[in-house]
C-alpha cells in the first residue's frame, strides 16, 4: 500500500518503521523534509521511504495516518480537505486538553467522502514498537472494503485488530484511552500496557 504519514515524531516513526519494512511505501508529510531527523529516518528504511510536504504526501497515499500534535488537526485537515477526499484516513491524533480527543467532526464536515478510522490512538507508541504477543488492538470506523486495509495495517504493526463498530463509535475508542491511562499511569503499571479480549 501506498501510506502517507503525517509527522515523524514517537508515532509516525514507529509506525512507519514498521509499515516501510512489511514492504508498504510510506511517504512521511512533513513541515521541513529536509530536517536532519527525518532524512535519517528515510535513509535507515531505504526505498520504501520518502520524506515530501504534507501536500505531497496526501496526494502519494491511498491511507493517510494523522500522527500530528491535536491541536493542528483542525487547520492541517481544513487545508487539506480536497486532497484528503475519497481516501482511507486515520486519525491518530488526540486533541488531549479538549471534552472531544478526536477529530472526527472536523473530517465529517471537512472531507465527506473520507473513509474513517480511529486507530493507534489508545496505547502509548511503545506498544507499537514492541508489542506484547496477543495484544488487541480497538479500532472504528467506516464499513466496507477499506477496513481490509486498516486491519493489515494493524496486523502489520504486530497486533490484532478489533472492530468496535463504524465511526459512531469513535467515542468507545476514545475511552479505551482513557482506561489505559488509568492502569499505565493511574496504577502505575507502565507504558508497555495493553489489551486482550477472551470469548
Ligand atoms: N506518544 C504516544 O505514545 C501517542 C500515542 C497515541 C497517540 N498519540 C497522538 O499522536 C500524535 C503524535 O504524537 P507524537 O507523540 O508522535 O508527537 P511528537 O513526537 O511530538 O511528533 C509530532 C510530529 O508532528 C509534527 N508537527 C507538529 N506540529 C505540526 C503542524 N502544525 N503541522 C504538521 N506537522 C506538525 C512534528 O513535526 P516537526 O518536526 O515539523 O515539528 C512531529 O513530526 C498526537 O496527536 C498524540 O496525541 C501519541
Amino acid at each position: 500500500m501506498n501510506i502517507a504519514i503525517l509527522g515523524t515524531g514517537n508515532i509516525g516513526s514507529t509506525l512507519g518503521k514498521k509499515w516501510a519494512k512489511a514492504g508498504h511505501t510510506v511517504y512521511f508529510g512533513v513541515r521541513n523534509p529536509q530536517k536532519p531527523e527525518v532524512q535519517e529516518l528515510i535513509n535507515t528504511l531505504g526505498a520504501n521511504a520518502h520524506a515530501v510536504s504534507l501536500e505531497q504526501a496526501i496526494k502519494a497515499g491511498e491511507v493517510v495516518l494523522f500522527a500530528i500534535p491535536g491541536n493542528a488537526m483542525d487547520e492541517t485537515i481544513t487545508a487539506n480537505a480536497s486532497a484528503l477526499s475519497g481516501k482511507i484516513i486515520i486519525d491518530a491524533a488526540n486533541k488531549i486538553s479538549s471534552p472531544v480527543i478526536d477529530s472526527f467532526a472536523t473530517f465529517t464536515a471537512q472531507v465527506p467522502t473520507a473513509k474513517l478510522y480511529r486507530a493507534f490512538n489508545n496505547y502509548g507508541w511503545e506498544n507499537f514498537e514492541t508489542p506484547l504477543p496477543g495484544s488487541d488492538l480497538f479500532y472504528c470506523g467506516t464499513d466496507g472494503e477499506s477496513r481490509k486495509a486498516v486491519e493489515t495495517l494493524i496486523a502489520d504493526i504486530g497486533l490484532n485488530p478489533v472492530y468496535l463498530g463504524g465511526t459512531d463509535q469513535v467515542g468507545l475508542v476514545d475511552s479505551i484511552l482513557k482506561l489505559w491511562f488509568a492502569l499505565s499511569s493511574g496504577q502505575k503499571m507502565g507504558r508497555h500496557l495493553a489489551f486482550k479480549v477472551l470469548t
